[in-house]
């Protein structure tokens, strides 16, 4: 008896793995090679290297194992485009990524070609079903580095003098006439609670097992907090008061100098904020999520408004009969817009409709929440190198949930964990509001 693999069939498999290749070209044609070669923050890789990064991904968990003849592209890649995998092979430092000079950006584009033909025959072929799961995670991968891409990018042009917009093209002043009502509370009940993953669609492991929890009533904000509720935290001194930080938050602030949101500048008192779509002033942006704070200021914005954030249960419970739509990469507006801007998203405005729920659940930022990444009860890696995709890092980090402006539709559900160190602030990542409803006992 032949065992079913979990997940698609071969020719949506296929699919996904050639929208996920082709998204990623896409995606650099706005870029020049030079661009491509800027490496502007230790977070951040240059575009070049994510193109063949997420090539040697398929060369090296696919096809070296399952296609047998593969001719394997270059010896030296096995190596050279590894990111963190200790236990496959040896590593550059990350922070030399930049000076790849060599392989040229041509190779790098052969070498994907090379990949992706070699990826059509192990489809076309009788390919084993572990096979065809390391194709999926592939094009998981491949996602998450388009994702990175982007936000590897946005900080790059903002490093540079010239401020050069990655696509022009959305007038954000459209959205400067756009007032916002205070935000509203979506009560919660809480009560013991089914999260993480269910089903045989594809997750990572990391959120696995599904497992109950316990959640006390709770309420969340019913959209995020903008621009312009996180100016008047700033005016209010928010980045001058130590008492609403925490420790390490505080140190931070004194050692970095923060007194905005990374994109933020201020010339002669007119805050501006950097986007992938250029320049735009606050007051155009003021309707808009605050984005590229950092768990440490999503923490103290709390604190200063007398609220919490969400821990990613909470979170997870209100978003699990969501249907995923919102302002995804697929929307293609490249940057967090306001939360009353539904026209494109008819499932939101329905949503908010009935009261069954919050906006801007899925995509603008990815929203901080209270919870430290850690392995659910039960937690179980892959086998192998790919144990180290997600496993080892659980600690120091917080979770993320939601999804952003430049997450593929297809990648995010309510279940995926995004984490990320809580000095962190390169991410689109925002903030939501979230209070309790009953007194503790
Ligand atoms: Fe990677």
């Amino acid at each position: 008896m032949s065992s079913i693999p979990s997940v698609a069939p071969n020719t949506a498999l296929a699919s996904r793995f050639r929208s996920a290749r082709c998204r990623t070209l896409a995606l650099v044609e706005p870029l020049t090679p030079e661009d491509m070669m800027v490496q502007s923050c230790p977070e951040a890789s240059p575009a070049k290297w994510h193109l063949a990064h997420t090539t040697w991904f398929f060369e090296s968990f696919v096809l070296r194992e399952f296609l047998p003849g593969y001719k394997i592209f270059h010896p030296d890649f096995a190596w050279l485009f590894n990111s963190y995998y200790q236990s496959f092979a040896a590593f550059p430092e990350k922070r030399l990524r930049s000076s790849f000079s060599r392989p040229s950006l041509d190779e790098i584009l052969r070498y994907r070609a090379h990949v992706d033909d070699a990826i059509e025959r192990l489809l076309e072929a009788d390919a084993e079903p572990e096979a065809l799961k390391r194709i999926e995670l592939g094009a998981n991968h491949e996602e998450q580095h388009q994702e990175l891409l982007l936000t590897d990018i946005l900080h790059a042009l903002f490093t540079n003098p010239l401020r050069p917009a990655y696509k022009s093209g959305l007038d954000p002043s459209a959205q400067s006439q756009i007032e916002l009502e205070p935000a509203q509370w979506i009560e919660l009940e809480g009560g013991l609670t089914d999260v993480g993953h269910a089903g045989s669609a594809f997750s990572f492991d990391n959120e696995l097992p599904r497992h109950r929890v316990w959640l006390e009533p709770y309420a969340l904000a019913d959209r995020l907090v903008t621009n312009g509720e996180f100016a008047d935290f700033i005016a209010d001194g928010g980045y001058k008061r130590p008492e609403l930080w925490l420790s390490a938050g505080w140190d931070t602030v004194l050692r970095e100098g923060w007194r905005a949101p990374l994109y933020w500048s201020n010339t002669d008192g007119a805050w501006t904020l950097f986007t992938l779509r250029g320049e735009q002033s606050l007051d155009a942006m003021r309707a808009a999520p605050v984005s590229q704070v950092s768990y440490y200021e999503a923490d103290a914005y709390a604190r200063w408004a007398g609220r919490r954030l969400a821990t990613e249960f909470e979170w997870e419970a209100a978003a699990e009969a969501l249907p995923i739509e919102g302002n995804l990469l697929d929307s293609e507006n490249l940057m967090p817009v306001p939360a009353v801007q539904l026209a494109a998203f008819p499932a939101e405005r329905l949503i908010r409709d009935e009261g069954r729920g919050q906006y801007q659940c899925w995509g603008d930022c990815w929203e901080w929440t209270a919870s430290a990444y850690l392995g659910y009860p039960g937690f179980h890696p892959l086998s192998g190198s790919l144990g180290e995709y997600n496993g080892k890092f659980m600690s120091g980090q917080m979770v993320l949930r939601g999804g952003s402006c430049v997450t593929p539709a297809a990648h995010i559900r309510a279940s995926y964990r995004n984490f990320f160190g809580p000095e962190t602030r390169w991410q689109f990542s925002g903030i939501r509001l979230a209070k309790d409803t009953t007194e503790m006992q």
